[in-house]
């Protein structure tokens, strides 16, 4: 189902809502086991997001894949609301290896989800926001802000829709994050234009992926919102930067999760678990007036998750695939 720019039941009714980071690779062999646990944990859960990277063969090449990505969501995508966000590959390189090489979008992007359509000009098709009861869901497109130079329209964009916000919660959904958990890899374009945006607009919860770890932090500010979480669904799994473990927490590699999002009035409760089930992290943020708290909790996590294998210099060896 397509999300509608205003759909769900009415405000002030709790809503249960899905996140699932990266999918990409081994839709079917190894991705169905998330998201049919995710379904079994939340059986009310009526919106799913997605981080992008829901395939990972430069789209357009290989039709299969997306007959895989549906074949391993079964009863998700047609028994709820799904909003994905594009990811890197989604995109493809046209001419590549030459002069002339730049990323364009997929053709099955614009066929496989009916989106609202009411994005920022330049990224018209990858950017879109909803309401769902009283959520404002706005999903950016990281690929086109830093690799097709529309950060900065998309900073625009995302000020006035977040201005015009009549939610209680405001939750943003990018494939590539603010502040990457991952070795070697710094988004600054993001942080340059939207992440301005994102902190005078007090969006609550940003939603990334595309770094194949888990990695939850705050605001440069110390202050408990917004909360970054990077987290990835499927079993590609790469390695943890000695920032992220000093600056990020929990974190983890290595595994494959899901988060769970209850918003009942003024809380919003936030889980990550495992494909088998088990809790990975947890908190909750309540308003308070225009003040939000985060309170940890701890209770039940199980142990944080990191890659067994022995470091390489490079390689897939260091990545601890499944
Ligand atoms: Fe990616």
């Amino acid at each position: 189902m397509a999300p509608d720019p205003h759909r769900g039941a009415a405000a002030g009714t709790p809503l249960t809502l899905l996140y699932f980071g990266d999918t990409q690779n081994k839709n079917v062999s190894l991705g169905t086991r998330v998201l049919r646990e995710a379904m079994r944990q939340a059986p009310d859960a009526r919106l799913a997001l997605f981080a992008g990277d829901l395939v990972s063969g430069g789209d357009g090449e290989d039709d299969t894949e997306w007959g895989e990505w549906f074949e391993a969501g079964g009863a998700l995508p047609t028994s709820m609301v799904v909003a994905p966000a594009a990811g890197n590959h989604e995109y493809f390189e046209e001419f590549e290896d030459t002069p002339r090489e730049r990323r364009v979008l997929g053709p099955h992007w614009p066929l496989q989800f009916a989106l609202p359509g009411n994005g920022v000009a330049g990224a018209g098709s990858t950017t879109y926001w909803f309401d769902y009861q009283d959520v404002r869901v706005v999903v950016l497109d990281g690929t086109s802000a830093l690799d097709l130079g529309t950060a900065q329209a998309q900073a625009g964009w995302l000020d006035v829709v977040l201005a015009a916000s009549p939610a209680r919660w405001n939750i943003v959904v990018v494939h590539q994050p603010f502040h990457s958990p991952r070795a070697a890899r710094d988004n600054v374009l993001l942080r340059k234009h939207l992440l301005p945006v994102i902190r005078r607009r007090h969006v609550d919860l940003v939603l990334q992926g595309h770094d194949h770890v888990y990695a939850r932090r705050s605001g440069e500010d110390g202050g408990d919102t917004p909360v970054f979480v990077v987290s990835v669904a499927g079993p590609k799994q790469y390695r943890l930067s000695t920032g992220a473990h000093t600056r990020m927490a929990p974190v983890g590699e290595d595994t494959q999760l899901f988060q769970v999002l209850r918003v009942d009035g003024p809380n919003l409760r936030y889980e990550a678990r495992t494909a088998t089930g088990h809790l990975y992290d947890a908190f909750e943020l309540v308003r308070e007036g225009a003040a939000t708290r985060r309170v940890e909790l701890a209770e039940g996590r199980i142990a944080p998750r990191t890659c067994g294998r022995a470091k390489t210099l490079k390689g897939r060896a260091d990545r601890c695939w499944e």
